[in-house]
């Protein structure tokens, strides 16, 4: 029994065999698992993340090399603690709860190694973190690795005395939930996974991927040598995307101040894209429906893909309503980011904020979703077809020219709501939205007023 009686206090040393097989359950996935390593390459300073994946007959291996600043062995024998204790983290780092890389690395492996070089003429240092000797042991204890006898699969990435950090999981068990872990269904599930962590990662990471980042050269990462991509969904390179003005809400974390940014979209309709394979690749993962709504970003990691946060429903026609909310770090305390760095909680003020803002856009975007449907259905009739679109733009500069007006008008009623806010003629305002929808139907519906 690990405890000893030290005045009127009892010390309790949590149970290592127990407490780290619990710990495995924190809420990761495997994408999320990965993503998670990525966020501490991307603290290290790394521009360069290569993932390695390799199904070996059925006992498969993933090593994620970067080529940041790596660690000395004090801070390496630290990283391996749960709950690390980090001196402190910089205002835009991607850290926070000093337990991403065990967890994340447990929660899809038993075995856990950790090779890396802070600098050139360094050795390479290596421990191991294995929750089968932790369950052996009965002990929170790692097993440092002498620099002679690092494995070759830990250290190739640091060869040719090259600086980084190589996190390696062996021993994949959740990943071996097959009949025959060797047989053909295991080996294209785990091609499975791979072909969809490499979406995943282009998601999460796009800023990061395309170099818009602030202060922060392009990341590459690959998967097996093929380079992931970065994915917008805002669909940033589409002409006919209409992005609104960019609206900054203050919000309160205890004593502490500071802003969320909202940047809205309205994305094009079906109509609009080049093909409905661009179509349906604007759509991401998860889909058209799914990814309407706030796209949440923590120091411009995406933490949240899509959803109203219970300021609205989900609803078919007002699917081409997307928003980035931006927030910092130093506001973590109010949007409850939890553990598996996958979901926020919008906090209450931030959601009523938005309410009012929320309903104008979201009209505009169901407008735009009825009258692409209309123009599509009229186009159909005209060419004597009924069926499906498969290809080819329909548009052209009368959409160019609706574009541009839509993007105006929606600018005119966003500051026409804030000056009658302002000048407390809120109902001289909703007279006037009446009057127009009864004299000119275009206008209130280009206004959003409809
Ligand atoms: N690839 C890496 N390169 C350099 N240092 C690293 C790397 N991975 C982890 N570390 C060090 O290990 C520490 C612990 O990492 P860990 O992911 O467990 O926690 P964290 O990143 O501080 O917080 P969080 O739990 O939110 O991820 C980091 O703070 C960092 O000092
Ligand atoms: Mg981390």
């Amino acid at each position: 029994m690990s405890s000893q009686t030290d005045g009127e206090f009892q010390k309790v040393v949590p149970s290592a065999r127990r407490l780290s097989e619990t710990l495995r359950d924190t809420g990761h996935d495997f994408n999320t698992a990965v993503a998670d390593l990525i966020d501490n390459c991307i603290s290290a300073g790394a521009t360069e993340v290569k993932i390695t994946a390799r199904f070996n007959e059925g006992d498969p291996w993933i090593r994620i090399a970067d080529n940041g600043g790596g660690m000395s062995p004090e801070v390496l024998n630290e990283a391996l603690r749960f709950g690390s204790e980090v001196e402190h983290y910089a205002s835009n780092d991607l850290g926070k709860f000093g337990i991403g890389l065990k967890t994340a690395s447990h929660s899809q492996c038993r075995r856990l190694i950790v090779a890396t070089r802070p600098r050139k003429n360094s050795p390479i240092h290596c421990r191991v973190h294995d929750l089968d000797h932790l369950g052996a042991s009965n002990r929170w204890e790692i097993e440092v690795v002498p620099a002679d006898a690092v494995p070759v699969r830990a250290s190739e990435p640091l060869s040719r005395d090259r600086v980084g950090t190589v996190v390696l999981w062996e021993n994949l068990d959740r990943l071996r939930n097959y009949a025959a872990p060797a047989g053909r269904h295991a080996r294209d599930g785990f091609n499975r996974r791979l072909d969809e962590l490499n979406e995943y990662l282009g998601m999460v990471f796009h800023r990061f991927l395309n170099g818009s980042v602030p202060k922060r050269p392009r990341l590459k990462i690959s998967i097996e040598n093929q380079a992931v991509r970065a994915w917008d969904p805002f669909c940033g390179d589409a002409p006919q995307t209409e992005t609104w003005p960019e609206q900054l809400y203050e919000v309160h974390a205890g004593d502490l101040r500071g802003a969320a940014l909202l940047t809205p979209y309205v994305l094009p309709t079906s109509h609009e894209f080049e093909t409905s394979e661009s179509h349906s690749a604007a759509g991401g993962r998860r889909g058209w429906n799914e990814s309407q709504g706030f796209w949440i970003y923590r120091a411009h990691r995406l933490i949240q893909d899509g959803g109203w946060c219970n300021i609205r429903k989900r609803d078919e026609h007002i699917k081409l309503a997307r928003a980035a909310i931006d927030f910092e770090p130093a506001m973590d305390a109010a949007f409850r980011i939890d553990l598996g760095k996958m979901r926020v909680t919008l906090p209450d003020e931030l959601r009523n904020d938005l309410k009012a803002f929320v309903s104008q856009w979201v009209r505009h975007a169901e407008d735009r979703y009825r009258a692409g449907e209309s123009d599509a259905s009229k186009a159909r009739r005209r060419s004597g077809k009924t069926g499906k679109r498969t290809g080819g733009r329909s548009g052209g500069a009368s959409t160019q020219t609706g574009k541009a007006g839509r993007r105006t008008a929606a600018r005119i009623a966003v500051a026409l709501e804030e000056a009658a806010n302002n000048t407390d003629t809120v109902e001289a305002l909703e007279s006037i939205k009446s009057e127009v929808r009864r004299i000119d139907d275009r206008s209130a519906s280009d206004l959003g007023w409809r």
